[in-house]
Parts: C-alpha cells; sequence; structure tokens
C-alpha cells in the first residue's frame, strides 16, 4: 500500500512517500517503508514579521506543493499511478494553509480514482517514532511538545488515544519562542534558546516551575514567559553572558517540569513506554534528561529521528498508509479543521 502525504498546517511544506508492508505474502522485489521525503520550511520568510504570517504561509504552500510532490516521485522511481491513496493534514493548524494541502490531495485523489485521507496533524507528530527501527510497541505514554500543544497521552493504538493533561495556557514551543522574542533571538525560538543555553552557567538566576506539584498531569508555561521577562528587566540583557544565563534557567525550567510530569504519567499508569514527539522533543537538553531519569527508574524513551520531530510530510503519509489499512469508504467532499482535538478520533 503506496501513500503519498502532504502537510501544510503552518509553514513547513512537507511531501513524503511511504509504503506499509502487507501482514503476509509481501513480493520479494519491493521496498517497504519511508520511500522518500522532501521538506520546504518558510522560515526564513516569516523571520522577518517575528512569526509565521498565515496568508503568505498559504500563498508559498501554493508555490511548493506541486514541484515537492514531482521530487518525492523522481527520487523513489514511483508515479502517479502507482499510489493508493493520498493523506493531507485535515486540522489543526492555519485554515487557509491547510486548504491549500487538503485541495492538492483530495483533487489529485480524485483524479486517480483513490481515497483522500485527512490526517490529524498531532496524530502525525505522535506515530512518528514508529517510523524509526527500534519502534516503541502499544501501549505508551505520548509526551507531545509542539508550538502549539502541550499534552500527555495514553496511546492504546493507532486512533485509541487518552488525553492525561495538557497546557492550561501557552504551549512549550510558544514558551521557547517567546523567551526568544525577549532574548532578541528571532524566530523560530526553541533551536536559538538552546544553542545560547549552552553557554549559559547553571543555577546563575533560577526560574518558577509551574505547577510542578499540582496533583495532576497539566502544565502552565505562561508565567514562565512572564518570569523570563521579570529577570530580563532586573538584570539587563546588555551582557551576553546573562543572556545565555537566562536562555539557560529558563530551559532549565521548562526541562524540568517536562520531564517530572512525563514520569508522573508513567507511574500514574504503570506503563513504561514514553514516545516523546513534537518540534519542542528536538530539544537536546530535554532528551538527555528524560532519557537519564526515565533509566534510573527502569523506563524506556522513545525519540522520533530530529528530522521528524518537526513539521514534515513522512508523519502524515506514514498515518495515512496505517489508516488507509482500515479506511471505510469517504466521500469526495474534504474538509479542513483549523480547531480539533486529537481525542475526538474515530479508534482503528
Ligand atoms: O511540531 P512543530 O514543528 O510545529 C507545530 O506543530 O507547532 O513545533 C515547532 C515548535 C516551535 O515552537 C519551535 O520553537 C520548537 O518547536 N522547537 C524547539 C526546538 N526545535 C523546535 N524547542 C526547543 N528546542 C529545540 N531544539
Ligand atoms: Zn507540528
Amino acid at each position: 500500500m503506496l501513500v503519498l502525504g502532504i502537510e501544510t498546517s503552518c509553514d513547513e511544506t512537507g511531501v513524503a512517500l511511504y509504503r506499509l508492508r502487507p501482514r503476509a505474502g509481501a513480493p520479494g522485489e519491493q521496498r517497504y517503508g519511508l520511500l522518500a521525503q522532501a521538506l520546504y520550511s518558510q522560515v526564513q520568510m516569516h523571520a522577518e514579521y517575528g512569526g509565521v504570517v498565515p496568508e503568505l504561509a498559504s500563498r508559498d504552500h501554493i508555490r511548493r506543493v506541486l514541484p515537492l510532490t514531482r521530487q518525492v516521485l523522481e527520487s523513489s522511481g514511483c508515479a502517479l499511478a502507482d499510489l493508493h491513496g493520498i493523506a493531507f493534514t485535515e486540522g489543526p493548524g492555519l485554515a487557509g494553509a491547510l486548504l491549500v494541502g487538503a485541495s492538492v490531495a483530495s483533487a489529485l485523489a480524485y483524479a486517480l480514482g483513490v481515497p483522500a485521507i485527512g490526517i490529524h496533524h498531532l496524530e502525525g507528530h505522535l506515530l512518528s517514532p514508529l517510523l524509526a527501527e527500534d519502534a516503541p510497541a502499544f501501549p505508551f505514554i505520548a509526551l507531545l511538545v509542539s508550538g502549539g500543544h502541550t499534552q500527555l497521552m495514553r496511546v492504546e493504538g493507532v486512533g485509541r488515544y487518552q488525553l492525561l493533561g495538557e497546557t492550561v495556557d501557552d504551549a512549550a514551543g510558544e514558551a521557547f519562542d517567546k523567551t526568544a522574542q525577549i532574548l532578541g533571538l528571532g524566530y523560530p525560538g526553541g533551536p536559538a534558546v538552546s544553542r545560547l543555553a549552552e553557554s549559559g552557567r547553571h543555577g546563575q538566576l533560577k526560574l518558577p516551575r509551574p505547577m510542578l506539584n499540582s496533583a495532576d498531569l497539566n502544565f502552565s508555561f505562561s508565567g514562565l514567559k512572564t518570569a523570563v521577562l521579570t529577570a530580563a528587566r532586573r538584570h539587563g540583557l546588555g551582557d551576553p553572558q546573562i543572556r545565555a544565563d537566562l536562555a539557560l534557567a529558563f530551559q532549565d525550567a521548562i526541562v524540568e517540569v517536562l520531564t517530572v510530569k512525563a514520569l508522573a504519567a508513567l507511574e500514574a499508569t504503570g506503563l513504561d513506554r514514553l514516545v516523546v514527539a513534537g518540534g519542542v522533543g528536538a530539544n537536546r537538553q530535554l532528551r538527555q534528561r528524560l532519557s537519564d531519569t526515565a533509566a534510573a527508574k527502569g523506563y524506556r524513551v522513545y525519540y522520533p529521528d530530529p528530522v521528524l520531530c518537526t513539521d514534515n510530510g513522512a508523519m502524515i503519509a506514514f498515518a495515512g498508509a496505517l489508516r488507509l489499512a482500515h479506511l471505510h469508504p469517504t466521500t469526495r467532499a474534504f474538509s479542513v479543521r483549523p480547531r480539533w482535538e486529537l481525542d475526538e478520533l474515530a479508534p482503528v
């Protein structure tokens, strides 16, 4: 089963081809798994504005999506006629950006007479660790940390997700981006804050750990952002060492909260596998701290390849292939859902 995946929910145009291995009787000659992927990041275009400009994002997706599609078909040696389905990100995300991927995928699917499969963006993220060779088995806990979401989910299987806790205000990635703005680092903030933190000194500045000791699995990061702003005003940002210390203090705080809550979710559910997904999952200090803390308790942590942590077409092609394997007949009409809760998905 060969599926083309198209991701256009925000500021990356991602296209990929995934071939799902049949349960039995696989013909010997075919290649399986991720056959090709191509990604175009609009980050430079938006950097000038300090964040994503939705209308510019939509227009750029229109320019990129067909050339990227040609590129993955050519590099994999596949033809449009070989496709069994076309997956696209149906939501959540920017409405105009989503519409580009949805309409291109649906038009191609209609022309080829194959199903178009609308995929939940976060399902893409949270299944992406399964693309690794050493993939986790179900059930597991997923820590989803992206620019728009911070959630702990219990994952029993494809489409079987139970929300255990989430942020009550800002997402973790949003906190990184806002901190970067305060530190004058530009957009996107996560990688820049993380790089600056490398020259910071531990313990020089102390920031709060919001909701660290709340009895639930929820998060709150808007107070942390305010604390960064207050510290920046108090100490000034002229000295590069102070800026680095503040970046590190912020990263220490957020990493500690994410680690403690993720471990608490494992403890509360009795599960022993943790999957980390979403852009913030690319953060090296978070990975180090989670792996060390988890190992000490006998838990195992799984990460997608760092290039699959941020938005990409591969996760959408993969989720599409898994869903297509179980798909009921669909209509030709398509929709996008800029707001969409993960636990509204139909289980497979
Ligand atoms: O999953 P993603 O690519 O897009 C969304 O669906 O939101 O996540 C983007 C977020 C941004 O907020 C970005 O600053 C953050 O992930 N991010 C990082 C790192 N790389 C990306 N945050 C911390 N450390 C990183 N290395
Ligand atoms: Zn994402």
